[in-house]
């Protein structure tokens, strides 16, 4: 069974996704709800986790939940600001720290504690953030683990299973981190590593079919990966019974509408195309502004997706490619509910495809997760290894107006780099690449002909997450072929730039 394994408490920290992306790379099922909407199940759970804050203990506003349902009642592991709370109210004195504590520190071991600190050596490397510190450990504490600016490191209350570490077990540079947890996890809490792609097709296949029965779902594919994969995870739950719309904007990559369409198709999936570019060029007409761009192409979106919609006969559902960092992010415990209040607020005037119920299949799993539950069902790894895209699609990458011919270019030019990429194995080595039409022209010469043409920016960029991203360095001798393929075949390109600029502060996209 894989519910109810792992709950993590979120006080706020930074870190505390990285705790559930670590737990579920253990292969457990974890979930991580804010310290002060605890679930109302919280005593199913087989282990707890209490993650970093931001926050002073000795703060009245800091996070001060009531645990007495849990505490001593199953075990628990409390990070950072978890050791610092259960210690300040076990009886424990928790005070600023002379010097903030953050970067690397060694362990030592002060008590044996065999099944905690098994397979990790005396010495191992952690990672500190911090500047409260727990100068006295509660009474009924044991002291474990010291480093050499932290006396109180790491303890446990005798008698419980109850364990805090002042270092975040969850961040690479905890060498031993990833093993100290699934020492916690499995040898303390006994907790089964049971939570893997097939199983999680599996039981979301089966919940599948249970919520929605025999009612008819709609989905919008982009063409990335999390629509894409939530389509086959619904289409294995209820075949035919999913209609799929995957919609032309006409800002697409060159003959990507088609080539995935077909692959779609391809896939056994009940996908309808539907080429809506003129409808989307036209939205766009004379705009320059990103912003309006952007809230032209959300609204002309809108529209054609509620027309497909309504061609679907008594269609009661709405799919969506949601994951899991997207529902961290509105229910986090800074977040709060306000996005979900407000389109409450709006709901007479939403399109009818909205007032549809929701049904989510990805929203509790990790990128990389999709990916893996991706390819164990059979989906094409190219597919799974795409760059991401933006909604908006070359509309943002087309600096000012947009017009079928600047679509093209633009189109001739990205294919070029993309192919090349391709070519050269450096795609899969890149998070994101892509090209940019610049609204600007420059001198040049060709033959003995002055031209007078676009300007084209090259952009690749390494990330994770696409919140943060550093320019890739990306060969010479390949820069210096793509650019000179582009300014020999697209017709209108005389000069070629690169990117070299990282996130922040640039950002990813140039609008
Ligand atoms: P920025 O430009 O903010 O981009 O650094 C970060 C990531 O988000 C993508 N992006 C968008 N995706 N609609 C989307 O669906 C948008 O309006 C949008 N703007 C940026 C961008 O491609 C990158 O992966």
């Amino acid at each position: 069974m894989q519910q109810h394994q792992v709950l993590i408490l979120d006080f706020g920290s930074q870190y505390t996704q990285l705790i559930a992306r670590r737990v579920r790379e253990l292969n457990i099922y974890c979930e991580i709800h804010p310290y002060n909407k605890q679930p109302a199940n919280a005593s199913e759970f087989k282990a707890v986790i209490l993650s970093g804050s931001p926050s002073s203990v000795r703060s009245d506003q800091a996070p001060h939940p009531d645990l007495s349902e849990i505490r001593g009642k199953k075990p628990m592991l409390a990070v950072c600001y978890g050791a610092q709370y259960l210690a300040h109210f076990s009886g424990g004195e928790v005070a600023p720290s002379n010097t903030r504590e953050y970067g690397r520190a060694n362990l030592s071991f002060i008590k044996d504690n065999e099944i905690f600190f098994s397979e990790i050596s005396e010495g191992s490397q952690v990672w500190m953030s911090h500047s409260d510190t727990i100068k006295t450990l509660p009474t009924n504490a044991v002291h474990l683990a010291s480093t050499s600016d932290v006396k109180n490191a790491a303890f446990r209350i005798d008698g419980e299973d109850t364990f805090a570490i002042q270092f975040h077990p969850e961040v690479y540079h905890s060498s031993d981190g990833k093993q100290l947890l699934e020492n916690f996890l499995v040898k303390i809490a006994g907790v089964a590593q049971t939570w893997t792609p097939n199983s999680f097709v599996e039981t979301t296949v089966a919940k599948i079919k249970e919520t929605v029965g025999d009612d008819k779902v709609v989905l919008g594919l982009s063409g990335g990966v999390d629509s894409s994969v939530a389509a086959v995870l619904l289409h294995k739950a209820i075949g035919k019974n999913l209609y799929c719309i995957f919609v032309n904007n006409g800002l697409l990559r060159k003959n990507e509408f088609e080539s995935v369409l077909n692959q779609y198709e391809g896939m056994g999936l009940n996908v309808k195309g539907v080429d809506a570019s003129a409808r989307f060029l036209t939205a766009l007409k004379g705009l320059s502004d990103p912003e309006k761009k952007r809230k032209a192409i959300g609204n002309a979106f809108i529209e054609v997706f509620d027309d497909e919609a309504h061609k679907i006969e008594n269609v009661k559902w709405l799919a969506q490619g949601t994951i899991y960092p997207d529902v961290i992010e509105s229910v986090s415990v800074n977040g709060g509910p306000s996005a979900t209040i407000k389109s409450h607020h709006n709901v007479g005037g939403l399109p009818d495809f909205m007032k549809l119920k929701i049904v989510e299949p990805l929203r509790m799993i990790f990128k990389d997760e999709v990916r893996r539950v991706g390819a164990s069902m059979g989906i094409d790894p190219e597919l799974l290894g795409r760059h991401p895209f933006p909604g908006p699609g070359l509309a943002i990458r087309i600096l000012g107006d947009i017009t079928p011919e600047k679509v093209a270019i633009l189109q001739e030019v990205d294919a070029i780099f993309i192919d090349g990429l391709k070519e050269s194995g450096l795609y899969d080595k890149v998070w994101q690449a892509g090209a940019i039409l610049l609204p600007i022209n420059s001198v040049g010469v060709m033959g003995d002909e002055r031209t007078y043409e676009k300007v084209v920016a090259l952009r690749a960029v390494e990330s994770t997450d696409g919140m943060t991203a550093d320019w890739v360095n990306l060969p010479y001798e390949f820069l210096q072929k793509t650019s000179n393929q582009i300014i020999n075949k697209v017709k209108g390109v005389n000069r070629v730039v690169y990117d070299i600029s990282s996130k922040p502060p640039a950002t990813i996209e140039w609008e």
